[in-house]
């Protein structure tokens, strides 16, 4: 069975997603954005990204972490141990959001009908990165430009993607 499968991720130009198991930079109307898009949702991540959150699990979510340590279980979580495992215990009916990390994002990708894509204007030195997005693949749906603000020196855009021919 197909299950509605989405990334969210924020990418920078030259598709730097994260350093030292950190995000790169701080942007607080795509950190609301994410929250309000992926609240009452099934989110998928990889433990690093378990780790790297400030508040775990993320509440009004049901928290879906994937290890291939099978001794690790985390408080108000569901543990997977393998990519089928949690494609298994992803919702039939809801949109799921997988949320990081790298090696997570790389594996479920073939999975995935959507993506919502913050696309970040600057270039960033990082030690994780987003895979390239085939035009060939993916269409888009939605975009929205946001400049930059007095938070940040860098512009970004709020995109969404489509995968073309998904069967
Ligand atoms: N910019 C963004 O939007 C965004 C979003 C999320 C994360 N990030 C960044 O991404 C970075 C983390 O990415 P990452 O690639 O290092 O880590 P990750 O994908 O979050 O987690 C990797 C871990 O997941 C487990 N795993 C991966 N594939 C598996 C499989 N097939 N079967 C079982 N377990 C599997 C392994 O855990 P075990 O070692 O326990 O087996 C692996 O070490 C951080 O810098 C974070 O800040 C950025």
């Amino acid at each position: 069975m197909i299950k509605p499968i989405s990334i969210i991720v924020a990418v920078a130009e030259n598709n730097a997603i994260g350093k030292d198991n950190r995000l790169l930079w701080h942007v607080s109307a795509d950190l609301k954005r994410f929250k309000r898009l992926t609240s009452g949702h099934t989110i998928v991540m990889g433990k690093n990204t378990y780790f790297s959150l400030p508040v775990k699990p993320l509440a009004n979510r049901r928290n879906i972490i994937i290890t291939d340590n099978i001794n690790d279980s985390f408080a108000g979580c569901e543990m997977a141990y393998s990519i089928d495992e949690a494609l298994q215990l992803c919702d039939a009916e809801k949109e799921n959001f997988v949320i990081g990390g790298a090696s997570i994002y790389r594996q479920f990708l073939p999975f995935t009908q959507k993506l919502y894509i913050t696309s970040v204007h600057k270039s960033y030195d990082a030690d994780t990165f987003f895979p390239e997005i085939s035009s060939e693949q993916w269409e888009i749906t939605e975009k929205e430009n946001v400049i930059k603000d007095t938070q940040n020196d860098f512009s970004y855009s709020f995109i969404t993607y489509r995968r073309k021919n998904y069967l």
